[in-house]
């Protein structure tokens, strides 16, 4: 959450400071602004909503300077405000934040009685008043900025302009991920690579506790302990930092679209002729008799699905866990658990939380989309799930990405402890390498899902029910919804609709029964005439058979192509995401950037 951004340039910053916040707004759209040094002198702008307002107040308030940081926010401390707007400054410096400063009362008490005049209702100003009262007591930038980030808890990535300082940066992470980049005479940083894609693709990630001082012509690093440090520059691909909309209205139907490419590009990196190819770190089966999963969001629902894949087909007990309450619960990890990471950014505060506490007690695997984020880098085995960058606020491919490998890797540790023979194990693999063509197929039904949706827009609550793997999808698909449509939604297990929210339903609600052809069918046809009794309208989404067998009486029907059992839920989040985004059209809502949301969460 939040996006940063910093140039010591060459050429007037301004403008490149907002095309790189441009491609961070994904982290934020409450407010942004810009501090540049120009001469010396340090001025800045800000303006409350999307970067196009900070754009329209550049256009009548210019700002001059070759050096300069950005931001795009997502509010936590204090209203979306221009105020509260960063960059903040006090006297000779600007900074601006990503992340939560935990310990900013303490300071601000301390400051105001020093008769520090706080400007902002947020946790960052603490940073640049310590930081002036720092420079004020007689230490330069440097030592003062130093100084300043001793005394900071929780977690943060962070940029230091100082007035009368044309050609001097100061940066530090802690907790929230920050790139350098490296340029001909000049130097960037950005929270991310694809920020600063247009002007570099050579790359410097920080690591944790790491402050570095930039100049153009100079990069030093020192680690948590204060000692100089050297990382990695390396280059990165046109493929790694690629953002473009191909064509399409939105991020989130592009990357809808893209689906059964990139989930073929991910069987192609798992699977080989004739068995998988995992990185050799990967644990074996046999040695683990308990998996605990833990993700946020959308990754939660892939866990969920994955249970169904683990314990059926790899016969192992699966606990899976929102982050957020894993992490305080303090669950006891038995020796022989495998910890299961899943996150699209690999970023996400609780996550990586929950990762720490597992360390030294389990085994830690991570299913992510960003490899060189901090929840890859701290997994003991990192499997990347090759979706490509994911812009749109609303999780899509990276979910059925996360999905096709979390399927190899229950395939994987049904291999490892015996508990399919090889031509079930075959038959698996061959149902999951058929999933990009049928995933292609279902999404030939864009038209008719965009007339069920015109319908489903008029609703002010909409339930989603589904069984077995179905249901965590159903769960997920109302995610969808409710993110981006702003409809109320809930996703329940079919079997559990007659112990309560079946007294929500009337004419007046649209149920959305996620029900393939498959073992458990009948029971929720079951259910699902339970709906119809009592005038709830059903919109049944099923195979030809099931549609045929069941489809006599209920508002609408949606037919999918027929697809393995087992997997299915990989097929069914298609006509659920593209349900959400035609709904959301049809409401008017920004789809891209929903109210409210941020697609990397790195705040409690
Ligand atoms: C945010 C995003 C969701 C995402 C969740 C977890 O809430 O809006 O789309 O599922 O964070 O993010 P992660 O990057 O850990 O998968």
């Amino acid at each position: 959450m939040c996006g940063i951004v910093g140039v010591l340039g060459r050429n007037e910053v301004a403008p490149i400071i907002v095309e790189a916040l441009k491609r961070l707004e994904y982290r934020g759209y409450d407010s942004a602004g810009l501090a540049t040094v120009n001469d010396g002198t340090l001025d800045r702008r800000r303006a409350v909503g999307k970067l196009v307002n900070l754009s329209d107040h550049l256009v009548h308030h210019p700002l001059a300077g070759k050096s300069g940081i950005g931001h795009t926010r997502w509010a936590t401390h204090g209203a979306p405000s221009v105020a509260n707007a960063h960059p903040h400054q006090a006297g000779p410096v600007a900074v601006v934040h990503n992340g939560i400063i935990e310990n900013f009362r303490t300071l601000r008490e301390e400051l105001t009685a020093e008769g520090h005049e706080f400007q902002s209702d947020t946790d960052t100003e603490t940073i640049a008043q310590l930081t002036c009262k720092h420079l004020a007591e007689g230490h330069d930038p440097r030592e003062a900025a130093r100084l300043t980030l001793g005394r900071l808890e929780g977690a943060f990535a962070v940029a230091f302009l100082f007035r009368g300082e044309n050609d001097l940066m100061i940066a530090a992470r802690k907790g929230s991920p920050l790139a350098i980049g490296h340029g001909e005479g000049e130097v960037f940083i950005g929270s991310d690579a694809i920020a600063l894609a247009p002007m570099t693709n050579r790359i410097t990630y920080l690591e944790e506790g790491d402050r570095a001082v930039l100049t153009r012509g100079s990069v030093e690093i020192f680690d948590a302990e204060d000692r100089p440090a050297t990382r990695e520059a390396r280059t990165l691909t046109a493929d790694q930092t690629r953002v473009e909309k191909g064509g399409h209205k939105h991020w989130m139907a592009k990357e809808i679209a893209e689906q059964p490419v990139v989930l073929a590009d991910a069987m192609a990196h798992y699977l080989t002729a004739d068995t998988f190819d995992f990185p050799p770190e990967l644990p074996d089966f046999k040695e683990i008799d308990r998996i605990v999963m833990v993700a946020c969001g959308t990754a939660f629902y892939a866990c969920l699905t994955a249970k169904y894949w683990f314990e059926q087909l790899a016969r192992l007990p699966v606990e899976v866990d929102v982050a957020s309450e894993f992490r305080y619960r303090e669950p006891p990890i038995g020796p022989r658990t495998l910890a299961i990471f899943v996150s699209q950014s690999g970023e996400t505060a609780d996550t990586l939380a929950a990762l720490r506490y597992c360390r030294d007690k389990a085994a830690i695997v991570s299913v992510v989309n960003v490899p060189e984020s901090s929840i890859a880098r701290e997994s003991d085995v990192a499997l990347p799930i090759l979706a490509g960058v994911e812009i749109g606020v609303a999780s899509t491919k990276a979910f059925t990405c996360q999905l096709t490998v979390l399927a190899m890797l229950a395939l994987r540790a049904a291999q490892d402890r015996g508990t399919l023979e090889a031509p079930a194990l075959a038959a698996h693999v061959a149902d999951l390498r058929a999933l990009p063509a049928q995933i292609s197929q279902a999404l030939g039904a864009e038209d008719r899902i965009a007339a069920i949706a015109r319908r489903l827009a008029e609703a002010q609550d909409i339930l989603f029910l589904g069984r077995g793997a179905m249901f965590p999808l159903a769960m997920e698909g109302a995610l969808k919804l409710k993110e981006i449509s702003y409809i109320h939604a809930e996703g329940y297990a079919s079997g559990e609709l007659k112990h309560g929210p079946i007294a929500l339903i009337d004419k007046h609600v649209p149920v959305i029964v996620l029900a393939p052809r498959d073992g458990l069918f009948d029971k929720t046809v079951s259910n699902m005439q339970e709906v119809m009794a009592r005038n709830g309208k059903v919109v049944l989404i099923s195979d030809s058979a099931g549609a045929a067998e069941a489809g006599a009486g209920t508002w609408e029907v949606l037919t999918m192509p027929r697809v393995a059992p087992v997997f299915a839920a990989i097929l069914y989040a298609i006509p659920a995401q593209l349900l959400a985004y035609h709904t959301a059209i049809a409401k008017g809502t920004d789809v891209d950037q929903p109210r409210n949301l941020a697609k990397s969460v790195t705040v409690e």
